[in-house]
């Protein structure tokens, strides 16, 4: 076992050191970038002895890169993918049947509702999109036919919360699988398998990676029967991370905490800028004691993340004159890097939606989502008061 990944280790040793051994043929400290399509056998019947044959099934970077997601998510394996959106289409296909049945949040990342309603509902998969922050609907939106459940928690843009414990005891009574999606909170902060939940999903675009230089995803899972099955799809459709995006999404994780409490810190600082401020309607953010699931965001993770909502007065015309004026925010799709950025969810991430499920879901058209970045919270918060003025 290597040295970072005995479980007793703590999370900043485990994020560094796990998945990572000094390279055996020259001692170099980081992973190499194993650029290559295939792996040269000694002999017939010593087929895969090293593990390796060919990239699309396994890249000894990539694995690096999967072993420490699970050491860091407290799973028993990895699977990284091309993508976030390929890391949840291998766990929906790994686990659904034509004529199986599958509950989503309702506030979910854009893409993932594109994927199930018009990829996945081809092939004979009923989707149910429920709202999951009520675990009560959950369970009267389960059927005999329902096998999984996947959540995002906080979503993406309102940060609408599940109550992960929850929904899992619910899940696991009747058989059913529990899937978070912890891209926004990553485990750092929060930790879906010790709640109950039986997979993970990132896209590791984000706080992962989180220098904005790479697009991939992740499935962690917490058997290795499940990590079979996502490994076959994996190979199967060819969906594998390529080697120096998980070298790049190695380096990232290893400074994960450091940013996540200093973006973190300075999200409640512009959150609490933004609450007080006479432009701004509402403000959304977990760690405000207005946010209405503040208790469960408390209770259920151990940081409130780096993600803030708001809504400037005067709807959504004075919204995007405030996003044009920003200067030192990028106005950008992605969030959790270090760099801040600022996204209009109605026309870019989310624009797939239609407008009255939009409005039903509370992504009003005047919505701002802040991915709060690593500079000087005071120059953040300077250049949003400039904005405003403006609004
Ligand atoms: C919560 C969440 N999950 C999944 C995805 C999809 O990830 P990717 O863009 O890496 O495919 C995103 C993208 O924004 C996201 O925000």
């Amino acid at each position: 076992m290597s040295r970072g990944n005995r479980p007793n280790n703590g999370f900043a040793t485990r994020q560094v050191h796990a998945g990572v051994e000094p390279d055996p043929a020259t001692g170099a400290i980081l992973t190499p970038i194993h650029q290559t399509t295939t792996y040269v056998q000694p002999s017939v019947d010593r087929y895969r002895e090293k593990g390796y044959s060919y990239s699309r099934s396994h890249n000894p970077t990539v694995r690096a890169l999967e072993t420490k997601l699970a050491a860091l998510e407290g799973g028993v394996d990895g699977c990284a993918f091309g993508t976030g959106m390929a890391a949840i289409h291998a766990v929906l296909v790994a686990f659904l049947n034509a004529g199986d049945h599958a509950i989503v949040s309702d506030v979910i990342f854009g893409g993932t509702l594109r994927l199930c309603r018009q990829v996945l509902a081809r092939f004979g998969v009923e989707f149910t999109f429920a709202d999951t922050s009520d675990p009560a609907a959950v369970e009267a939106t389960l059927r005999g036919e329902t096998r999984l459940v996947l959540t995002e928690t906080p979503a993406n843009p309102t940060l609408k919360l599940t109550d992960i414990a929850a929904v899992s005891e619910i899940a696991r009574a009747r058989g059913v699988l529990h899937i978070v999606d912890n891209t926004l909170l990553t485990p750092w902060y929060q930790r879906p398998f010790a709640l109950g939940a039986d997979l993970v999903v990132h896209s590791t675009t984000k706080y992962l990676d989180g220098h904005n230089a790479t697009v991939g995803g992740a499935v962690v899972c917490a058997t290795a029967e499940q990590a079979e099955a996502v490994r076959f799809v994996q190979n199967a459709t060819g969906s594998i991370m390529s080697p120096f995006v998980a070298w790049l999404t190695l380096q990232g994780c290893k400074t994960l905490s450091v940013r996540m409490d200093a973006q973190s810190a300075a999200a409640a600082e512009i959150a609490a800028f933004l609450d007080a401020h006479p432009k701004v309607e509402r403000v959304i953010y977990p760690g405000l004691a207005s946010f209405p699931q503040h208790a469960l965001a408390s209770r259920q993770a151990s940081g409130y993340g780096a993600m803030v909502g708001c809504e400037v007065r005067g709807g959504v015309e004075s919204g995007k004159r405030v996003m044009d004026a920003v200067e030192l925010w990028s106005l950008a799709e992605n969030l959790g890097t270090v760099e801040s950025l600022v996204t209009h969810p109605v026309t870019m991430t989310h624009a797939n939606i239609a407008p009255e499920e939009r409005a039903r879901l509370g992504i009003s058209d005047g919505l701002i989502r802040l991915s709060v970045g690593l500079e000087t919270p005071a120059d953040l918060i300077a250049d949003l008061d400039q904005a405003l003025a403006r609004a």
